[in-house]
C-alpha cells in the first residue's frame, strides 16, 4: 500500500470562541496551488494536557468520531498536534449556537416559535440516533453517547442545517474505565438523572439531555437551575418537572405530552430511543400538512439575526494571501506561525 506524506498547514484567521477544554478558531486549511479550505479549529488546553486522562480520553473520542458522516453531526477532519498542542479541525458551521439562539429571544422577551423549535429538536434526534447507532468499519457497534447535549453544541448554520457538534467527551462503553463513577463529565443543568446518579450513560441519557435542552428553546426557562450534584438529584428525585404549557401557552398538548415523555427520570417510561423521540417530533409537525422545513429555519435565523446572516465570514477573503490574513493568533507557542501537522501516515 502507498502513503502519501503530506504537511497539512492551518492558518488561524480569529478566536471563535473559548469553550470548556480550550478555544475554538476559525481557520484555513492550506494546500497546494493557493488551495483554501475554511475550517474551525479546537484547542484542548495546556492544563488538560498535563493531566494524562483528559488526553485519552481527547484523543479517543476523536478517533471514535472520525467517520460519523452525516447532515446533522458537525464533521471531523483531523486530530493534530503542535508544540504540546493537541487540536481538532472540524467543519466551520457559519450560524448560531442555541445558547445564543435562546438569548437572542429572551433579549426580545420573546420565546422561540413552537414549530420551529420542533423541528431544531427532531434534527439533533436524527443526529443522536445516527451516532448511536454507528458501527465500525469492522461492523462492531461503536456504542457512542454524545454525555454533553446542551444548547452551546447545537448549531443553527444560516443555511438553516441543525448540526449537533462535540462528541468531546462522549465515551464508548468499550473504553470506560473502572473508576467511571468518579469522573464527572457533561454540564450539571443538562445531565441526565443516570449520569447524574453515576449509573452510567445511555443513549437514553442522551435523550433526557435533549428533553432540557427542548425545554429551556420552547419556555426560555432551565429546567435544573442547580449549581451542585446532589441538589441536581434531589430536585430529580423529589420534584416533578414543570408542564411546560404553564410557562408557554402555545406549546400544544401534543408536543407538551412528547417534552415530557423524553423527560421521563425513570429510563423504561423515557423514549427509548431519540429515533422514537424524533418521529413524534416528526408526526407532530407534519401531521397537518406542509411543516417547518431547512429553508423555513434559514429565514427565521435570518429575522433573528438579520446583520450577521447576510455578512460574509468575518476574516476570509476571496483571494486571500498569507499575509492578508489578519489577526493572526498563535496556538500554544508564542510565534505567529501557521500550525503544521506533519502525518506520518500513520493511522
Ligand atoms: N465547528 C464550529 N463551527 C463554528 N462555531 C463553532 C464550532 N465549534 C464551536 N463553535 C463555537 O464555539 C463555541 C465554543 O465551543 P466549545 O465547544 O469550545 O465550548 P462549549 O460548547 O461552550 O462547551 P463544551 O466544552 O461543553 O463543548 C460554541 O458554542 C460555538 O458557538
Ligand atoms: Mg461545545
Amino acid at each position: 500500500m502507498q502513503e502519501i506524506q503530506y504537511l497539512t498547514s492551518y492558518q488561524i484567521i480569529r478566536k471563535l470562541a473559548a469553550g470548556g477544554m480550550g478555544s475554538v478558531y476559525l481557520a484555513e486549511q492550506l494546500g497546494a496551488e493557493g488551495f483554501r479550505k475554511v475550517v474551525a479549529l479546537k484547542t484542548i488546553k495546556k492544563e488538560f494536557l498535563k493531566n494524562k486522562e483528559n488526553v485519552d480520553l481527547f484523543v479517543g473520542e476523536a478517533k471514535l468520531v472520525a467517520d460519523l458522516i452525516h447532515e446533522n453531526v458537525l464533521q471531523v477532519y483531523q486530530l493534530g498536534m503542535t508544540r504540546g498542542t493537541y487540536y481538532i479541525v472540524m467543519e466551520y458551521a457559519h450560524g448560531k449556537n442555541l445558547s445564543d439562539f435562546i438569548k437572542a429571544h429572551k433579549d426580545r422577551h420573546k420565546v422561540t416559535n413552537v414549530d420551529i423549535g420542533a423541528f431544531v429538536i427532531s434534527r439533533v434526534c436524527r443526529a443522536l440516533h445516527y451516532a448511536h447507532e454507528a458501527k465500525s468499519m469492522g461492523g462492531k457497534p461503536l456504542n457512542i453517547v454524545h454525555r454533553d447535549v446542551t444548547p452551546s453544541n447545537v448549531i443553527i448554520t444560516y443555511g438553516g442545517v441543525v448540526k449537533l457538534t462535540d462528541f468531546g467527551i462522549a465515551k464508548a462503553v468499550v473504553m470506560a474505565t473502572p473508576d467511571e463513577g468518579e469522573v464527572i463529565m457533561g454540564k450539571l443543568p443538562y445531565m441526565s438523572p443516570e449520569q447524574a446518579k453515576f449509573q452510567g450513560t445511555t443513549a437514553q441519557s442522551d435523550v433526557f439531555s435533549l428533553g432540557l435542552v427542548m425545554y429551556e428553546l420552547l419556555t426560555n426557562t432551565v429546567v435544573y437551575n442547580v449549581n451542585d450534584i446532589d441538589d441536581l438529584v434531589d430536585k430529580m428525585d423529589n420534584y416533578s418537572i414543570k408542564p411546560p404549557r404553564r410557562l408557554n401557552p402555545h406549546i400544544p398538548e401534543k408536543l407538551e405530552g412528547i417534552m415530557l415523555k423524553a423527560l421521563e427520570v425513570n429510563p423504561a417510561n423515557r423514549y427509548q430511543t431519540a429515533r422514537e423521540f424524533g418521529q413524534d417530533l416528526e408526526h407532530y409537525m407534519y401531521d397537518g400538512g406542509y411543516g417547518p422545513t431547512n429553508e423555513k429555519l434559514s429565514r427565521y435565523l435570518a429575522r433573528l439575526f438579520p446583520e450577521e446572516s447576510t455578512q460574509a465570514i468575518a476574516g476570509v477573503h476571496d483571494s486571500s494571501h498569507g499575509t492578508n490574513v489578519s489577526g493572526l493568533l498563535p496556538v500554544g507557542g508564542g510565534s505567529s506561525q501557521p500550525i503544521s501537522q506533519e502525518d506520518s501516515g500513520e493511522g
